[in-house]
């Protein structure tokens, strides 16, 4: 039997924290937000209830109580969950566990917000009761939007520990509750910065040879289902300074044969950019950058890597019928097609070879990328629409081997990983969908 949640604490009131209390408060949850000032935490209540779109109703903010964690850290026992949402850092996290574990209440439960930081890494040293009641609960920006939320059970969680977890957020918070495996970057950003990585070294390529950023964007978006900011739009949104934190926390945790460490080098140009605070939309401006004349009249920029300087931004167009969908695009003999079939062919196989690894199976990967990186198809449904026979034969023709799962699928003698409302196992079994 589960427990309940009554009462949650979430300590750090960032970008994260904010909207985890603001979700909490909107369900109906008491919610005690804790920072290193009180001060944080109460101007984190205030963004929730002002702007142009608040987040909550000044009733529902009202069930958040802010607080300092030198004060009200007593507080933390009439909590049944305690979610840490402080900065990306090991071990400032693993003070953290251990500033909390004298104070909570017995039986209560403590997630990390991580974005991949290995939770074993986190609680190591923590005593056996704090490692029963432990796990990730990654959710996605902004929280009050974003479906996803990645559960990540430690190796002593207790099944009623990830019971009320999901009992809570998928039901009374809402959310796509996708289960995990504690694995560098879970699923999500284990996949989806593959994507981006491999995508700027190939991007850079591309580039030498002759195509725009901006038909890149438009490659890498409508016609293989992902959203309009296609590739360098969403780094730009990201930041180059987080996309250089991720690779640095791939590069201590990922296996060495994975395919994503030849990537985790950022290219040359952006390795400049990145030196210069070049970094996005949040310094004024990274691929792209809007300008407004002295009428308010917008326009956009963009940088030329290879001659790092700005031009006027070109309508990338319609693109013709060839490479206006994936199952054409991908096999065009254009460099439009090249690419991109290089990209999504290299991000596909990376997450076909990914399964029993990060997840027990196809269902909660294409979940994940669909619910937290708005995906209009995961990896496995994807290739279930382009063919996936078509989708081995042109790796095979590319001298490439064919990926665990995609394996599985022939040695099954089936060809498709979903057939009507049953998905394949690892094991090459057809098994009924899990319930969303
Ligand atoms: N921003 C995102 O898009 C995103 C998405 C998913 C997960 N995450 C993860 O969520 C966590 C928080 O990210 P964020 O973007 O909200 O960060 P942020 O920098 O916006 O907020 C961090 C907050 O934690 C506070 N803090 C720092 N150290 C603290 C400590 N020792 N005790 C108490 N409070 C402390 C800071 O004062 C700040 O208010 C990180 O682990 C991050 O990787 C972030």
């Amino acid at each position: 039997m589960s427990k309940t949640i009554e009462q949650v604490a979430v300590i750090g009131s960032g970008t994260m924290g904010a909207g985890i209390a603001g979700l909490c408060a909107a369900a109906g949850t008491a919610v005690l937000l804790l920072d290193i000032e009180k001060a944080t935490a109460e101007a984190a209540i205030s963004r929730l209830t002002g702007g142009r779109k608040p987040v909550l109703t000044e009733d529902q903010a009202a069930l958040i109580t802010a607080g300092s964690l030198d004060a009200d850290i007593a507080g933390l026992a009439n909590c049944d969950w305690i979610c840490e949402v402080i900065i990306e850092d090991l071990q400032a996290k693993r003070d953290l566990f251990t500033r909390i574990e004298p104070h909570r209440k017995a039986g209560s439960i403590v997630t990390s917000n991580t974005s991949g930081i290995p939770l074993r890494d986190i609680y190591r040293d923590m005593p056996d009761a704090f490692r029963k009641n432990v796990a990730v609960t990654h959710f996605f920006n902004p929280v009050h939007i974003m479906r996803l939320l990645e559960l990540v059970p430690g190796d002593e969680t207790e099944q009623q520990v990830m019971d009320t977890l999901v009992a809570y957020l998928g039901g009374e918070l809402g959310k796509g509750v996708v289960y995990a495996k504690d694995t560098v970057n879970f699923i999500g950003n284990r996949i989806g910065c593959y994507w981006m990585l491999c995508g700027l070294h190939l991007g850079m390529e591309a580039q030498q040879k002759g195509l725009s950023m901006e038909t890149i964007d438009a490659l890498l978006s409508k016609p293989v289902g992902l959203p309009p900011t296609g590739l360098y739009g969403l780094v730009d949104l990201i930041g180059l300074d987080i996309m250089d934190h991720v690779a640095k926390n791939l590069r201590a945790n990922l296996p060495a044969d994975d395919d994503c460490v030849r990537f985790l080098d950022l290219p040359a140009a952006e390795q400049a950019m990145l030196d210069a605070g070049q970094l996005g939309r949040k310094t004024g401006g990274g691929y792209y950058k809007m300008l407004k004349d002295a009428d308010g009249n917008k326009s956009m920029e963009v940088f030329n890597l290879q001659e790092r300087s700005w031009r006027a931004m070109q309508a990338a167009g319609e693109l013709d019928e060839e490479h206006a969908v994936a199952t054409k695009l991908l096999f065009a003999d254009s460099a439009e097609g090249h690419f991109t079939w290089q990209v999504m062919s290299n991000t596909l196989a990376y997450a076909a070879d990914l399964v029993p690894e990060i997840a027990d199976d196809i269902v909660n990967i294409d979940r994940a990328m669909r619910w937290g990186f708005n995906w209009q198809q995961g990896p496995f449904e994807m290739i279930d629409e382009i063919g996936a026979d078509r989708f081995a034969e042109k790796l095979a023709a590319d001298g490439r081997a064919l990926p665990r799962m995609l394996q599985v699928l022939k040695d099954s003698g089936n060809s498709s990983f979903y057939n009507g409302e049953q998905y394949l196992d690892s094991n090459g079994n057809y098994q009924p969908m899990p319930a969303e």
